[in-house]
């Protein structure tokens, strides 16, 4: 696979210590992006960088901290500047999911899922926005949105809300950028075996592969070929769309209480 105008290119990619973060920036920084590589937990972030950097020398720069508050986002964007000069594409990736029935749900299970998964995507796009506007380059954004916030799931309320907000957010920076070279777009992933998800259910593959019609669960990697492709020169005339990655599960999938 190969497409233009990644190289050189610098990317902010969130909650990429593990998991589909981290499958994005090493694929960013595999087709030649200098990638700064954030996680709340130090250790991962520099581990991820680390191994990163051993397939890509120098590619790759860890930043640690909560991709939720604003001086953490504030820093990154002016560490990116000062390490590499520019900013060219966010990947605003870091969410948390919060499953619960909704009647019992909390005010600070509510908050804490709207800070990371809302709070610390507007703004982070908002600075790079910022940024991207003064250099005048073309810019790219891809949000990470979900199959939940395209279909509802009763334990996912509040996280569907905030994906569903998140392709709208698509939406209106579309329209708001297209003017300035920027292009924002979203990925919704169906269900994605990651470390977390394998650890949250030990037979994650066995229960979700089933539901979509492609039969398997989906893979980090497939979720970053997306991201790699709408961040690309040849996808600059899409803007303002979400694009499942799902296996076709939005067309007509189950969920694991349909099969009881
Ligand atoms: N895995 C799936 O099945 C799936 C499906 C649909 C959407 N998504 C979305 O994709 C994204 C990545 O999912 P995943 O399963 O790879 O991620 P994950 O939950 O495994 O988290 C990845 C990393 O994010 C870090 N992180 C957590 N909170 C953070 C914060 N406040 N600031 C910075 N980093 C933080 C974690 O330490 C971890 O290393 C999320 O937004 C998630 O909602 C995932």
């Amino acid at each position: 696979m190969s497409y233009s105008g990644i190289k050189d290119k610098v990317a902010i990619v969130t909650g990429a210590g593990e998991g589909i973060g981290f499958a994005v920036a090493q694929l960013l920084a595999a087709h030649g992006a200098k990638v700064i590589l954030n996680d709340i937990d130090t250790t991962k972030a520099n581990e991820a960088a680390e191994e990163i950097n051993s397939a890509y020398a120098d590619m790759c720069l860890p930043f640690s901290g909560d991709a939720g508050a604003i001086s953490v986002i504030n820093e990154m964007v002016d560490f990116t500047i000062s390490n590499f000069g520019k900013v060219n594409f966010i990947i605003p990736n870091a969410g948390i999911t919060l499953f619960g029935d909704f009647l019992e749900f909390t005010p600070d299970s509510f908050q804490k899922v709207m800070n990371l998964n809302l709070h610390g995507a507007f703004f982070l796009a908002q600075r790079a926005a910022k940024q991207m506007i003064k250099q005048g380059d073309r810019g790219s954004m891809v949000f990470m949105s979900s199959q939940v916030g395209i279909q509802a799931y009763q334990h996912l309320t509040a996280y569907g809300m905030t994906k569903a907000a998140l392709r709208m957010m698509a939406k209106n920076l579309a329209y708001v950028l297209g003017k300035h070279k920027i292009t924002a777009n979203a990925v919704a992933p169906g269900a994605t075996l990651t470390e977390r998800t394998q650890q949250e259910q030990p037979d994650y593959e066995g229960i979700w592969g089933k539901l979509n019609p492609n039969a398997r669960v989906g893979k980090p990697e497939d979720i970053a070929k997306t991201v790699l492709f709408l961040l690309s020169e040849e996808a600059t005339h899409i803007n303002g769309q979400t694009i499942p990655v799902d296996g076709g599960w939005t067309v007509g999938g189950k969920y694991p209480e349909d099969l009881m």
